[in-house]
């Protein structure tokens, strides 16, 4: 669609502006007095959040491709209907992404709303011959992006509007900006069981704060606890509460694996954490007909 009529329908002169956005992909910029956000049409994806006079809160790849095929590097990548590689059965020949198609579809931007302080765009996708073929449900996702005083809300609606139940898994798989990964404190999941994917085995958090000393990647389960990364070298504190989840997963590459990957550069591993609000392995959602799933994710 062309950006005029993006602007002509949902523009607010000042807030809210379309642009082609990298790779000429589709790009809303939100605007508000504390703070600005990007999000792209490509995955409904967040790719910036920034409060006025301070480092990006998000951290985006120098190498992230910008591509309607390939699923862009940093931000907050939304994650459906699976986590991570697709386990269980799928329908013969499909094809099955890692985390899913959510973040390799266009989606469809529905409103732009201010209202007071905040200003709030929504953004939805359904079922395509495509979503069919790989997933077989009708579904409908429906994703809000809110900047409100002081924190950046994100909210994932899938209501199954098929006549069977589903079960799925989800994340919103948020990347933070931090001065020196090996320098943060993750605090909120002492105690918190975890799968962890490096050793390959569960595993329990002792009672201190996370601390990443080599690759990480943990899927912390049956957890609702309020993160907060402390960031000593850059001086924030940044929190991340959640609702509707039950996962969280906390992800850093290190060197081989950053090494492995070609959207992601060699050598920034060190400048970024994930903390991923998220529904998955022991806590996939099953969604009987009729019914809507609501996770949130905040970030202050
Ligand atoms: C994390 C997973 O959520 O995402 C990791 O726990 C995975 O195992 C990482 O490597 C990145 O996945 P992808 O598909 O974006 O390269």
């Amino acid at each position: 669609m062309p950006m005029e009529h993006l602007n002509q329908r949902l523009g607010i002169p000042g807030i809210a502006r379309f642009d082609e956005g990298e790779g000429g992909l589709a790009r809303l910029t939100l605007t508000t007095p504390d703070a600005a956000a990007e999000i792209y049409l490509h995955g409904a994806h967040v790719t910036q959040y920034r409060r006025r006079g301070q480092p990006p809160v998000l951290w985006m790849s120098r190498k992230s491709w910008f591509e309607p095929t390939r699923p862009i590097r940093g931000g907050v990548p939304v994650i459906f209907p699976w986590f991570g590689a697709r386990t269980g059965e799928a329908p013969p020949g499909a094809a099955s992404p890692n985390h899913g198609f959510a973040r390799l579809m266009v989606w469809h931007p529905d409103a732009v709303v201010q209202e007071r302080d905040e200003v709030r765009a929504l953004f939805s996708l359904h079922p395509t011959a495509s979503t069919r073929a790989t997933w077989p449900y009708e579904f409908e996702l429906r994703f809000t992006v809110t900047l409100a005083p002081g924190c950046l809300r994100m909210t994932l609606e899938v209501e199954n509007t098929d006549a069977k139940p589903f079960r799925f898994e989800e994340a919103l798989h948020t990347y933070f900006t931090v001065g020196d990964v090996r320098q943060v404190k993750v605090h909120g999941l002492e105690g918190a069981s975890y799968l962890d994917k490096v050793a390959n085995g569960p595993v329990r958090q002792p009672a201190q704060p996370i601390t990443v000393a080599g690759e990480t990647d943990r899927l912390y389960t049956g957890t609702t606890a309020e993160c907060v990364l402390d960031d000593a070298s850059l001086g924030r504190r940044i929190s991340v509460r959640k609702r509707g989840s039950n996962s969280t997963v906390v992800w850093n590459p290190w060197t081989a694996k950053a090494a492995a990957m070609p959207d992601f550069d060699d050598h920034e591993w060190p400048g970024m954490i994930c903390i991923e609000t998220a529904n998955a392995a022991a806590d996939a959602v099953t969604l009987p007909p009729g019914e809507t799933h609501v996770m949130e994710a905040e970030i202050a």
